[in-house]
């Protein structure tokens, strides 16, 4: 008599057939996420924190204009004193999200037009860094009366350690924003 024991070890030896297909569904199979345009990668990955289109939400900020040599160096780092949001913003190798899709990623974002008006530009290229119209935000840096050095630092930026928001000024060229609209941003924070 053979054994229970010898039983279930010779049905261990037998290999599992795979699961039979639905009918209907042979062949349909996801795409692998190689494949994946930057646009879907973000929407999977960022979309949850950032808003479907970098609108930002309560856990991470609007990514609208940001700058894209500054922004990838908060990509690669990741942030860990982000109030005022509660989970830090993580971080994403060069193996977990490559050149081409993070450049992808930046065209994505910068298909959605951002209002020209003063309050518009200032909201969609400062804000997340000098807080509601100047007042200091996430740098504590405040933008009260620095109208007269506001197109120097827009033009060359500040600071030499990119990790640090509080530090570092990304700067903007002519075509980022042109010397009509930093004088809009100029006169919004009048
Ligand atoms: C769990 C939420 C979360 C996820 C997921 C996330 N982020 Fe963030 N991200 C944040 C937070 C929070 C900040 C703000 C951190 C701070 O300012 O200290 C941030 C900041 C950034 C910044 C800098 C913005 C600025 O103006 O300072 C960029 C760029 C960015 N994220 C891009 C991305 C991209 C691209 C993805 C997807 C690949 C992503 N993030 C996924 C939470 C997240
Ligand atoms: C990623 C964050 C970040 C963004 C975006 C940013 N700034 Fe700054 N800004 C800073 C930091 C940090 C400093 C201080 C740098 C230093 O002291 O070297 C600064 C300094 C300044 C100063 C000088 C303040 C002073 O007290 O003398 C002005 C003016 C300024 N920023 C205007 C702007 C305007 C206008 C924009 C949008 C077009 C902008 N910044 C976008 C982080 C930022």
């Amino acid at each position: 008599m053979v054994s229970a024991t010898l039983l279930l070890a010779v049905s261990t030896l037998v290999p599992v057939p795979p699961p039979a297909p639905i009918p209907g569904d042979e062949g349909a199979s996801l795409p692998p996420r190689d494949a994946e345009s930057g646009e879907v990668y973000y929407q999977r990955e960022c979309a949850l924190c950032h808003g479907l289109k970098g609108e930002g939400t309560s856990r991470g900020s609007p990514l609208r204009r940001t700058n894209p040599y500054y922004g990838t160096s908060t990509i690669r780092e990741g942030r860990t004193n982000s109030k005022p949001y509660d989970i830090p913003m993580p971080s994403y190798s060069e193996q977990d999200l490559p050149k081409k899709k993070l450049a992808e990623i930046w065209s994505f974002l910068r298909k959605e037009s951002v209002s020209r008006s003063g309050e518009g530009l200032y909201n969609s290229y400062c804000m997340n860094c000098h807080g509601i119209k100047g007042e200091g935000g996430i740098t504590g840096i405040s933008l009260k009366n620095k109208q007269q050095v506001l197109g120097l630092w827009i033009r060359f930026g500040g600071g030499d350690d990119i990790t640090h928001i509080e530090t570092y000024m990304p700067s903007f060229n002519q075509l980022e924003l042109s010397d009509e609209e930093i004088g809009l941003i100029s006169e919004f924070l009048k």
